[in-house]
């Protein structure tokens, strides 16, 4: 089986992936994704660093480094076409298009039957301080394409909240306002490949914000039925072949599903519990359904 990487060239991930698949006997030579070129009425119509991409019958998605508009949506249809040509895109773009927009990931969430924090998405200055108001005067505020906590700022003051969205309108930024939710600087995070929670942990953030990206420390959990539950079904709700889930603990007992990443790294989980999630990723590949 022909396997390749769309990453970073000896990015921890990829080589993680390359090394569980070499073990498999799999040779799989990894392409930055944005050095694609596509043809049409002409072959290959898809190619990275001159490497025809349509031969292959998996392509891992590893890395889509920001850009612009066109950019991204280029590198999203370049998958679209590959998966139309009958390569196995992991996860797929629909997928990608789905996780990596907080508003969208928050819509499945919430038609899917999963607790979701309080949320406001809109575009008008005016709206977002009424919503500031109307989620009880705390809110995280999200930027809608984003990850590893960057850029989400808590605002619980008023003139705060004046200022800040008064700079988003600068930059025409949408507002992706949500309620606070206090989890005592914990939350969970649970990983999923397949129909398979294969690892999951408690992340203990030195702020609210327990991305271990921003210095949380993860402890390996064993989830309960209600948590793999919330997180298989979240998994299926975005269609994703593997998903890390987060989770927050609300009040009372109980959990809200906050986010589902569709391109989750794994280090800070198999630093914290010993599984080795590039193993359980190649082995699902092989044996998946293609
Ligand atoms: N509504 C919220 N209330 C309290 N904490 C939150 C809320 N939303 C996110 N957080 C904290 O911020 C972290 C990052 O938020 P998340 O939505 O997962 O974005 P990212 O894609 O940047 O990881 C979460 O892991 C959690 O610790
Ligand atoms: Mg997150």
């Amino acid at each position: 089986m022909k396997i390749g990487i769309l990453g970073q060239r000896g990015g921890w991930h990829v080589t993680a992936l390359q090394e569980a698949l070499a073990r498999r006997g799999i040779t799989a030579p990894c392409f930055p994704i944005t050095r694609l070129m596509a043809r049409l009425s002409a072959r290959p119509w898809l190619a990275a660093t001159g490497e025809p991409l349509e031969t292959y019958d998996v392509l891992f998605v590893r890395t889509i480094p920001g850009g612009s508009l066109e950019q991204i949506i280029f590198r999203v249809d370049a998958l679209h076409r590959l998966e139309n040509a009958g390569v196995r895109i992991v996860n797929s773009p629909t997928t990608i298009e789905r996780t990596v927009d907080k508003y969208y990931t928050s819509t499945l969430l919430e038609d899917a039957g999963l607790p979701t924090p309080r949320t406001v998405v809109t575009e008008r200055f005016d709206e977002a301080m009424a919503a500031f108001h109307e989620l009880g005067g705390d809110v995280v505020v999200k930027p809608i394409f984003g990850s590893e906590g960057r850029g989400i700022v808590r605002v619980s003051d008023p003139d705060t909240a004046y200022r800040v969205f008064r700079a988003l309108e600068l930059g025409r930024y949408v507002y992706y306002l949500q309620e606070f939710v206090p989890h005592g600087c914990e939350d969970i995070r649970v990983f999923v490949i397949g129909e398979e929670v294969v690892a999951a942990m408690v992340r203990r953030g030195e702020t609210w914000k327990t991305n271990v990206a921003q210095g949380a420390v993860g402890e390996p959990l064993v989830p309960d039925d209600e948590l793999r539950e919330m997180s298989l079904r979240a998994t299926r709700a975005l269609g994703a072949d593997y998903a890390g889930v987060d989770i927050l603990p609300i009040g009372g007992g109980g959990y809200a599903v906050v986010e589902i990443n569709g391109i989750p790294g794994w280090r800070g989980l198999q630093a914290a519990t010993g599984v080795n999630i590039a193993e359980h990723l190649a082995g699902f590949v092989l044996s998946g359904p293609i």
